[in-house]
């Protein structure tokens, strides 16, 4: 015998139909707003995905190699952009004071030597972790001159709340005049 359904049945399967769409509609909401999030982050803070892999031993930095102590500080490149390395330790930054031109394109690259620490300019875009093992990079530009803080940010041990250092952005003429005879450029005093 053939079964056909009756009202109840059939009032039943259009309440779970209803409801499943509520459902759904509520889903795809989330979903929505949680990539309209993602796009208003990147072009507003201009948020950047992680750099490229590139590695280093650690152990070594002080001794050879692009992260010795006389070439950290901010070099004047020959295409007329900048680069900027630090390297971070418990618990500070060398150097602890950096200087940096408006209006030019400006390269970081930065390690650690010993735990993962935090690269974070204030009211900047400029923010990486510092990973021992590891060179961050980050390019970015300064629009004015301003006295900035770089607070890390990774928790990396008792000193952390005290690990911090500046930025100094100065007007891009008066930092080329400085950077002529080719040195690495900061502003420890
Ligand atoms: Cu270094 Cu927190």
């Amino acid at each position: 015998m053939a079964t056909t359904p009756t009202s109840t049945d059939h009032d039943g399967s259009r309440v779970a139909e209803r409801a499943e769409l509520r459902w759904a509609l509520l889903v795809i909401g989330i979903v929505a707003l949680l990539v309209g999030m993602m796009v208003y982050m990147s072009l507003h803070w201009a948020t950047m995905p992680p750099s490229r892999v590139e590695t280093i031993d650690p152990t070594t930095l002080h001794l050879a190699g692009e992260f010795v102590e006389d070439n950290l500080g901010t070099a004047a490149e020959p295409d007329g952009s900048v680069t900027v390395r630090v390297v971070g330790n418990q618990y500070s930054f060398t150097p602890q004071c950096l200087l940096v031109p408006t209006d030019t394109p400006v390269k970081f690259r930065g390690t650690s030597a010993d735990v993962v620490h935090g690269f974070n300019i204030a009211k900047t875009n400029v923010n990486v972790m510092l990973v021992p093992g590891y060179i961050a990079t980050f390019k970015t530009k300064f629009k004015e001159p301003a006295d900035l803080v770089m607070p890390c940010h990774e928790f990396c041990g008792v000193g952390h709340a005290a690990m911090w250092a500046h930025v100094k952005v100065i007007d891009k003429a008066e930092f080329f005049k400085q950077a002529i005879n080719g040195r690495r450029l900061s502003c420890v005093k």
